[in-house]
This record gives structure tokens, sequence and C-alpha cells, in this order.
């Protein structure tokens, strides 16, 4: 910079266009021709127009421990704050075209600035990553940026909402920050997260892998539950993004915002009562009673493609966000195994971290059985379950609408475990376990000594139905609350949640639990 020229407009005009220019005209017109929209692009998408008020513009680095110069636009990160519906966000936004995103220790402490305040002024904070990942010239800082970053996503969670779009690269260590946030989406084609990247991987352990089969955005989505959301190209990805962040709210001490869908609170849904099939073995679509239920049938579905069995995402009754948990008849009979367990236990503790009243829609066969499940954790999966809607305090009502059986009646939030209000439909079948398994084993002696174990099978299983398999045992005993219609069954939930508004639950005195992890 000329002596004499610090002080003048045109040196601030030149160091803004420099800033604004990123890595330049050809890095853009490269990001642009791989499908990818650039870090200020994306920014001005998520953000009202206008909006956006951009912070540590002209902060640049100060050279590498391997001693290069240091001084990039932006030093990669385009960060500051502005709004989404009016409600005031934070957020930054790598710039691939700055020296491939990577993060160095400038890079990393604008990220921290406005994580900081966010924390401080109480909003989300929404991280767009696009990055070749940790500055390989600044060597040893950028690992400890990287601790920063990590170090602020758990100080900051359960206080402010977190949410990742994983853009573009995001490798090695530099994927625990996602991670750790609330939602992570990704963008499907143009994105991958690994630890160890596919030449790693032939390395140890001589198998050859594509980046996207390792670490794309459809294996995140269905098979590893590391991404919550998917879409087809940034712009899609920035609308999904402002779609959530309007059921959330701004922080764990303010309610979620309310929006009056023009949904009359009573309406009844007839269809709903003859939605069960009457044959115990056939299922049906849970999404029915779910769109059936609430305000405008708006469902926003979290993890829509992992653990299938298993339905979690953000609606609305009475114009007040709820979180809803159902088991889906439709895939593996609803059953609970590792994945479903775990999903709905991160789900459960999101809500519960922000205030946000949980609707439990039960049909569970039970825990999903066989060597698989047993071995790859079941107990300790399923302990999460348990555990998340155990310390809850939000609150919770559950609807039986069918299957109930065993430990799984337990852990879909029954009254035992401090549900608050527990309907069942008159289809719900509670019990120790399902009828078949236990006609065997308690009429085991008659059915072995008939002369037709078939037919005599077959008797007790009606008999145990009968005895054993309907709501009103469970009703008398005071489990459930009360047997309801199904086409009543929007207007007994949000008449439980607005006896509930208040509720204070009371909490021992401790550090923290510990959630079987
Ligand atoms: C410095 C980097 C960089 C990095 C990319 N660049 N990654 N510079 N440090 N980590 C630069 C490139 O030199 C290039 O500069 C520009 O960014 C664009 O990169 P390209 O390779 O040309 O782009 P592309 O072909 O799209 O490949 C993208 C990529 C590749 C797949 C991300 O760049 C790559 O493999 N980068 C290294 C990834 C990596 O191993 N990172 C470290 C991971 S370990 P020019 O000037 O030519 O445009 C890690 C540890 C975190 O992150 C630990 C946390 C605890």
């Amino acid at each position: 910079m000329a002596t004499g020229e610090t002080k003048t407009i045109s040196a601030l005009e030149r160091l803004r266009d420099e800033a604004l220019a990123g890595g330049g005209a050809k890095r853009v017109e490269a990001q642009h021709a791989r499908g990818k929209l650039t870090a200020r692009e994306r920014i001005q998408l998520l953000l009202d127009e206008g909006s956006f008020e951009e912070m540590g513009m002209l902060k640049v680095g100060r050279g590498g421990a391997l001693g290069n110069e240091g001084e990039y636009p932006g030093d990669g990160v385009v960060t500051g704050h502005g709004t989404v519906d009016g409600r005031e966000v934070f957020v930054f936004s790598q710039d691939f075209t700055v020296i491939g995103g990577s993060l160095g220790e400038a890079h990393s402490q604008k990220i921290c600035e406005v994580m900081d305040m966010a924390v401080r002024a109480g909003s989300p904070i929404i991280g767009l990553n696009d990055s070749g990942g940790a500055r390989i010239q600044e060597g040893v800082d950028s690992l400890a940026a990287y601790g920063e970053i990590f170090h602020r996503n758990v100080r900051a969670s359960g206080v402010v909402p977190q949410i990742s779009c994983v853009m573009g690269p995001c490798a090695g260590g530099a994927v625990y920050s996602p991670a750790m946030t609330d939602f992570t989406f990704m963008v499907a084609s143009n994105s991958f997260m690994f630890v160890t990247g596919p030449d790693v991987v032939k390395t140890v352990t001589h198998q050859e892998i594509g980046f996207d089969e390792l670490g794309g955005a459809r294996v995140h989505a269905t098979k590893s539950g590391v991404a919550h959301f998917v879409a087809a190209n940034d712009i899609l990805c920035i609308r999904d993004v402002r779609k959530l962040i309007n059921y959330l709210p701004s922080n764990n001490r303010q309610p979620a915002p309310m929006l009056d869908l023009r949904d009359p609170e009573d309406r009844v849904d007839p269809a709903l009562d003859h939605l069960v099939p009457l044959v115990p073995t056939e299922s049906y679509d849970m999404g029915i009673v779910i769109h059936s239920i609430l305000d405008g049938g708006e469902f926003l579905e979290v993890h829509a493609g992992f653990a299938r069995n298993i339905i979690c995402g953000f609606g609305r009754l009475g114009g007040k966000t709820i979180g809803l948990v159902a088991n889906q008849s439709a895939v593996l009979a609803g059953s609970l195994d590792c994945d479903a367990s775990a999903k709905a236990a991160r789900f459960v503790r999101f809500c519960d971290d922000f205030n946000i009243p949980l609707v439990t829609l039960v049909d569970v066969p039970g825990f999903m059985p066989g060597p698989e499940q047993e071995h790859g954790g079941i107990i300790r999966h399923g302990a999460k379950l348990l555990y998340a809607y155990s310390e809850a305090t939000v609150p919770r009502v559950t609807v039986i609408v069918r299957k109930a059986f065993g430990g799984a009646y337990v852990v879909m939030n029954s009254k035992h475990i401090g549900g608050d209000v527990c309907y069942a439909w008159p289809t719900a079948e509670i019990a120790v376990m399902g009828p078949k398994g236990a006609a065997e084993i308690v009429y085991r002696k008659e059915i072995a000594s008939a002369k037709d174990p078939e037919a005599m099978l077959e008797e007790k299983l009606e008999e145990y139905r009968e005895q054993y398999v309907n709501p009103f045992i469970a009703a008398r005993r005071g489990y459930i609350d009360d047997v309801i219609f199904p086409r009543h069954t929007r207007r007994r939930l949000i008449r439980a949640f607005q006896v509930l508004e208040k509720k204070k639950a009371v909490e021992p005195e401790r550090k923290h639990g510990n959630i079987p992890l």
C-alpha cells in the first residue's frame, strides 16, 4: 500500500474490492462450472435481502509456519450476520476460490468470532463448508485453529442451534465440526465427507473406492446418518436451511416462532378411524397420520433417508413448533433397531435442548431381533433412546396407534419414563410381547398335547388377544390417559400441549448425566 493511501476512501474501496473478488474471476468461473455458488452468493441466498453485515472482511493471516506470505482475501472465509425471515442468524461461508477455502489461523479466528457472538446474542449459527481442510502451509497452527472451532461447537451446543451445510470437500478432522452441530445438510454430487480419503483407504486397506461411494451425500444420508438433509444443489440446500430455521427458536431461552397456518384446532379427520388395517401383520404409512394431524399437513422430516423405520421431524400444532417421533409401520414393521434408536435419541435431545414439545406416535412390535443387532449394540443404542426420553423435560404427549410391545412400549415415551399424557387409539395393542410369541410360551403344554396343535394355537392366540392385547387393560391401570377416537387426535394433542405449556420440571442437582454413548 502506498504511503498516505491508508486513510483515503479509495484505499478502502480497493481493499473491499479485493476482498469481494475472492480468488479472482478464473477461480469463480471454475466454481460455477462445477455447479457450485461462491461463498458470497450462498450468503446472499441464505439471508434476507440487504441484511448481511460482514465482519472481518479485511482480516488476513500473518503468514504460515512454513513461510508463505499469508495474505489471502478474507483468509478464505466470509463471516457475519443477517436475518432469515426477520430473525438474526450468524454465518460463515468458506470460500473455495481462495486457497481452496483451506483453514488457517485467521480463517479460524473469523469463524470463532461469529460463533462467540452468536452465543452472546442468542442467535443460530450457520456454517457453509467448502474447504480443502487444514491449510497445509500453516502447519500445526491450522490444527490448533480447528481445535478452537470444535471447542466452541461443544460450548454452543444446546445454547443456540448450529447448522452445517457441506457444499464441497470436507475431509480429515475437519468433518468433526459439522458432526458436532445439530443438523448437517449435504449437496448431492458436489460434497463429500470422510475422515480418510480414497488414497489413504487404498494404501491402508487395499480397497479401491471413489469419493462419492466413500463419503458422498447419498451415503451419509442413508447409511452413516451423518447427513440429516440432502439437496440437489446449492440453491435448494439453502432454501431448506431457511425452512428449518423457521421451525426453531433462536436460542434455548426463547420460544420458537409462531406461525398461524389457519388450520382449525378442532379439525377432525374421519379417515383416520379406518387407517389401521384389521390384520395385525399388515402395514400402513404412518406419514398419513402425521400429515393429517399437523397444521396444514406441513412436516419437515429430519434424516428422511436414514433408519426409515422411525420418522423424526418438525411440524406445528396450533401454530407452535413440535418435534415428532413416530414408528413407521411401512418399514421393518416400525421396529427399533440400532440406527433408529440413535436417530430418534439425538432428535429427542435436540428438542429438549430447545424447549420444543414432543409428540410420539407409537406402532412398535419391539426391538429388532438377531445377532446383527445384538452384536451391533442394540442394547447400547436402545438405551440412548430410553435415556433421551427419560431425561427430556419438555411437554411430552404419546399416542399409541397400534402395537406397543415389550421394552419398546416403555421406551417410546410411555408415562413410566415421564411422558406427560398418553393416549391410545382403540386399535392399540399394548402387551409384554406379540400374541404369537406369548401364546407359544404361556400355552405351550396345551398346544403340545392337543390333537391339532395348529388349531389349538389359533384358539389360544384369540384368547390371548382378547385377554391381553387391547388398550383397555392399560387404561384401567392408568397407564393410558384415554382411549380416543382417531379422528380427534389433532384436537386432543393441541389441548394436551395447551395444558402443559407452563410445565415446570424439577431436576436433581448434578453436573450432567452419563448418556450411554
Ligand atoms: C492449502 C489447499 C488445500 C489445503 C486445497 N488447496 N487444499 N491449500 N491447504 N489443505 C489449494 C490448492 O493448492 C489449490 O490452489 C486450490 O486450493 C484448489 O485446490 P485443487 O486441488 O486445485 O482443487 P480440486 O481439484 O477441486 O481438489 C480439491 C481437494 C484437493 C480434493 C480438496 O485440493 C485436496 O485433496 N486438498 C487437500 C485435502 C487435504 O488433504 N486436506 C488436509 C486434510 S487433513 P491453487 O493455487 O492451485 O488454486 C485436515 C486435518 C484437520 O484437514 C484436522 C482437524 C483436527
